[in-house]
């Protein structure tokens, strides 16, 4: 099916060419003013200058009008031209009511799949090994999975890279380390924390420690047997906490999608040889640098010393991306402080010729705060772990949920009752992270993203629970042959929202912003309820009932659909 910007801007295009001849975009828009219309042309002032321009003399309202002759938009819609020209658009409900019959039958619900089909690398999460996860990987890990399920259900390839902290001189001491407490039993890798820290006590504290532990690195660049042996121990620690967090947060992250910057190591000679080759990189004071307009210091891809660091194998992972994954666009998320490294060595990239026919994004997100305004730590000053984070989410849904069936008197077993906060506690810290333009800051605040009122996934997930729990009232699922029929309104504002849902989904593809799709969401909801608390379902006559029962189902499918989008699990009860 196709969106209805995409079918009115067709017979516009048609109209306008049929009336001057002429190729132009009619500027389909959603409209200002919902009294007028639904969508509006913009077309009108644009094109009556280019036709005066061009020695036909005339004005906007006149080419509206022209245009307006001209439009077959069958039993789609009527238009009124307004104001100075713009041509505004309403739906008629019996056209509409067509539509949502279509997508009935549509497990994609009338979105529709992109014709040109992009191969999407999306580098996400990326934490770096022999470390707990922290509150700072809530944003990188959910943004970049929301991003990934929506650019693949609009039908694009999607190659997930999680792009591992797992490599450089922070190895040295780590390997050294458990080479000295392997088999004590001791303060084994399986504390990642404490390993790390105590790994980093004996570096500060021991000089023969800190000069084996240099060896070491040197060893495992090497690719030296124990040197690797002792590496693979605390990667393979580091990701089953990874894989524990992941399936939590129901993340689709797997082993197959590691791609690491060990990976990327073996290719830094070459990365540095081909940019010197083609004139972007030089020499400077023994180093290798790429000079950047706009930036005082250079970018430095060989150390004096030799040694490549992280702009090097961000560099080498583009290259193999565009390359050899073959990617036609390249997304990248990660906090906003890194923007000037990634405006460098995209820039690098760039002279290079390595985003030739590559669309690259740098999704930068802000930083999540404390109730104080600054970088959200525990009570004690530390940084807040992401185990902690989802805990205590589940532990307040669960309140939620025992106070929810208290007030109703209902019974639900234990372990029913922790699926649903496990749902709701996760879903409720994404949704607050989603909910938002990536790019600002934000007060991690309990009370706000568990409110069963306002913009929260709580809200959303209740909505949908409760159309649910209208089907399991009437002990019947909507009727797949039930023909519907929008009278009232609310039955209109409804349908029209709900047959939205492709057209947001292709914005948010190209701008890359899942909030789009949380604003969607809950417009749904409030839109349902207009309707709900003004047309009867259940009491109403057999037609009418079916009519409406479909327009719950279609809610209710449409509500589902977008918190699998978003990652976020949709209960049947709440
Ligand atoms: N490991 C890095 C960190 O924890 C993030 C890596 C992001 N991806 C990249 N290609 N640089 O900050």
């Amino acid at each position: 099916m196709q969106t209805i910007p995409t079918q009115l801007s067709a017979a516009f295009r048609k109209a306008i060419n049929e009336a001057f001849g002429v190729d132009a975009d009619p500027l389909v828009g959603q409209a200002q003013n919902p009294q007028f219309g639904d969508y509006q042309a913009n077309c009108a002032m644009g094109l009556a200058k280019q036709l005066s321009a061009a020695g036909n003399k005339t004005n906007p309202r006149a080419v509206a009008q022209a245009i307006v002759e001209k439009l077959d938009l069958k039993e789609m819609a009527t238009t009124e031209i307004a104001g100075p020209g713009f041509i505004n658009v309403k739906l008629n409900p019996a056209w509409l009511a067509c539509q949502l019959q279509q997508v009935r039958s549509d497990a994609r619900l009338g979105v529709p799949s992109v014709e040109q089909k992009e191969r999407v690398v999306i580098d996400y999460s990326s934490p770096n090994v022999a470390k707990q996860m922290h509150v700072g990987h809530l944003r990188p890990t959910n943004i970049g999975d929301a991003i990934s399920r929506i650019v693949e259900f609009q039908g694009h390839e999607v190659i997930r890279q999680n792009h591992l902290g797992d490599w450089g001189t922070q190895f040295g001491m780590l390997l050294r380390y458990l080479e000295e407490v392997e088999g004590s039993g001791e303060a084994q890798v399986a504390d990642l924390e404490g390993f790390y820290r105590a790994a980093k006590k004996r570096f500060d504290e021991d000089a023969k420690f800190a000069d084996e532990a240099r060896a070491w690195v040197v060893k495992l660049q090497g690719g030296d047997a124990r040197a690797r042996e002792l590496w693979t121990k605390i990667m393979n620690q580091s990701r089953s906490h990874f894989e524990q967090i992941y399936r939590r947060m129901n993340i689709k992250l797997s082993r197959a999608n590691e791609r690491g910057e060990s990976f990327y190591n073996q290719f830094l000679p070459d990365v540095v040889r081909e940019l010197k080759e083609k004139g972007v990189a030089e020499e400077s004071e023994g180093a290798i640098v790429v000079w950047v307009k706009g930036f005082e210091a250079p970018l430095i891809i060989q150390k004096s010393g030799g040694g490549f660091g992280y702009a090097t194998t961000d560099l080498a992972a583009l290259r193999f991306r565009s390359r050899e994954l073959g990617a036609t666009r390249i997304i990248v998320v990660t906090d906003a402080r890194q923007s000037q490294h990634f405006r460098m060595f995209t820039d690098a990239a760039r002279r290079a010729g390595w985003l030739e026919g590559v669309e690259f994004n740098h999704i930068m997100f802000g930083m999540i705060l404390g109730e104080d305004g600054t970088p959200l730590k525990t009570r004690s000053g530390e940084t807040v772990k992401l185990v902690d984070v989802l805990d205590e989410a589940e532990s307040r849904a669960l309140e939620m949920v025992k106070q929810k069936l208290a007030d109703r008197g209902e019974q639900m077993s234990e372990q029913e009752q922790k699926q649903i906060a496990a749902a709701v506690g996760i879903g409720a810290v994404k949704y607050f992270d989603l909910n938002r333009d990536p790019i600002g800051n934000y007060v991690f605040d309990w009370a706000k993203m568990l409110s069963l009122e306002g913009n929260t996934a709580p809200y959303l997930q209740y909505a949908y629970a409760r159309i649910r729990s209208i089907f399991r009232k009437a002990g019947q699922e909507a009727s797949a042959d039930a023909a519907i029929v929008l009278e009232h309104p609310a039955e209109v504002a409804l349908a029209k929202h709900i047959l939205r849902l492709g057209e947001v989904i292709g914005l948010m593809v190209r701008e890359l912003k899942p909030h789009y799709l949380c604003t969607y969401l809950y417009e749904l909801s409030t839109r349902f309820s207009g309707f709900y608390e003004n047309c009867p379902v259940l009491q109403s006559e057999a037609q009418v009932r079916a009519s409406r029962l479909a327009l719950c189902d279609l809610t209710a499918r449409t509500l589902a659909l977008g918190l699998d989008l978003l990652g976020i699990e949709h209960p049947e009860r709440m």
